[in-house]
């Protein structure tokens, strides 16, 4: 089976590009969006969390480490639920097969659920409607602007400056 938003991470060629660019020392993730993130999702002790497009759930990993009870990936492409099974600890991490739009959640299962998927031709609006939509009232909004102290070149911060590349928000879900 494929999914559409994962095709791209079960060809090999491109699943190993992709894999080189995140173990990069300056990569985006871990310079620009990450630091914005863990700021957004606050303590994470005892949490439940659901991840959606967990890709090899190296940020499970860490959250478990960080004192997450658990920790479940959903994760549409083959080739990353394998990497996914071999990073995660068996005791409370795992990881389920499945387009995320095909899964069918348990209610009130979770106490935090996060995503970081790409998602092209989207807008702030569409976001910001379909949270609404799905009973979420945003609280927080960051567009992740890269922060030197982040960097370990300098050159890499100056150019990261000229080019947007995250957008995060944080909702919490009251009806529905
Ligand atoms: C850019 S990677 C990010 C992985 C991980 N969230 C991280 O931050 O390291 C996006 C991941 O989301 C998965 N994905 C994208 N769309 C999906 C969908 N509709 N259903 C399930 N997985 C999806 C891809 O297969 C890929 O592993």
């Amino acid at each position: 089976m494929t999914y559409k938003g994962s095709q791209f991470y079960d060809d090999e060629q491109l699943l190993n590009k992709y894999l080189e660019r995140r173990r990069w020392n300056e990569n985006a993730n871990d310079t620009i969006e990450k630091p914005v993130f863990m700021d957004l999702i606050g303590d994470v002790t005892e949490k439940n969390v659901l991840d959606l497009g967990c890709g090899t759930a190296a940020f499970g990993k860490e959250l478990l480490g960080l004192g997450a009870r658990s920790y479940t990936g959903i994760e549409g492409s083959e080739k990353m639920v394998e990497l996914a099974q071999e990073t995660l600890p068996k005791a409370n991490g795992k990881v389920i097969h499945t387009a995320i739009e095909a899964w069918e959640f348990p209610a009130s299962a979770y106490d935090l659920v996060v995503g970081k998927v790409i998602k092209y031709h989207r807008t702030i609006e569409d976001y910001f409607g379909g949270l609404q939509k799905a009973g979420f009232v945003i609280e927080s909004l960051k567009e992740s602007k890269p922060r030197e102290e982040n960097f370990h070149n300098p050159e890499t911060y100056h150019r990261r400056m000229k080019i947007p590349l995250f957008l995060l928000i944080k909702a919490r879900k009251v009806w529905g």
